[in-house]
């Protein structure tokens, strides 16, 4: 048996009380580093976004981040919880961004996307983001054992005028 279920989504800033209900964002290092960013974002350096259920419990995290570029915001760390993908969620995500980025002046979206992950490409083409060029990106994660690892890896770069 299925049933399709209407459920209205909101999208905020996230905040502080969001982070316990968070884990399934990433890892634990992760969700420890969400609170730099909301360090980063009371500094207007970035915004993070969550997109909330009835609830107000988050199931959508992405964050824009206005200095990696300049006159652009760069969108990352976007991420959908697991049971809710393919519902459009995380399409609303990336328009609440744009959305965003537009308030504060600005013209131009761009993200990276790993090469290993063609289905979130093909969402971002979708949108109307086109590849620009190429870079090498990497960041720390916990292994299975608990330590420490780099993880490097080769991203598109898409941007999009909006
Ligand atoms: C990439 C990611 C953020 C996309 O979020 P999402 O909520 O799954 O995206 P959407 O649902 O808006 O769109 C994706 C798919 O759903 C489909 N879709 C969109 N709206 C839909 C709807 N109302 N009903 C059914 N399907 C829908 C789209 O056609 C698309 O199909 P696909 O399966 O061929 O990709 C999410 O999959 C995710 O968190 N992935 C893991 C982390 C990650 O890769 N992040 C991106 C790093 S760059």
């Amino acid at each position: 048996m299925t049933t399709g279920i209407r459920i209205g989504l909101t999208v905020r800033a996230l905040t502080e009380a969001d982070l316990p209900s968070c884990g399934w964002s990433g890892d634990a290092m992760h969700v420890r580093q969400l609170a730099d960013q909301l360090r980063r974002m009371a500094d207007g350096e970035i915004d993070y976004l969550a997109v909330c259920t009835p609830a107000d419990l988050p199931v959508a995290l992405g964050g824009i981040d206005y200095t990696v570029r300049p006159g652009a915001g760069t969108l990352w760390q976007l991420g959908v919880h697991p049971a809710l993908r393919s519902c459009g969620i995380g399409t609303f995500l990336v328009r609440s961004a744009e959305h965003r980025i537009a308030t504060r002046g600005l013209t131009r979206a761009e993200l990276g996307v790993e090469d290993d992950n063609p289905r979130a490409r093909a969402l971002y083409e979708r949108l109307g983001y086109r590849a620009y060029g190429r870079e090498p990106d990497s960041w720390d994660v916990v292994a299975a054992d608990g330590s420490i690892r780099r993880h490097e890896t080769m991203c598109t770069l898409l941007r999009k005028e909006l």
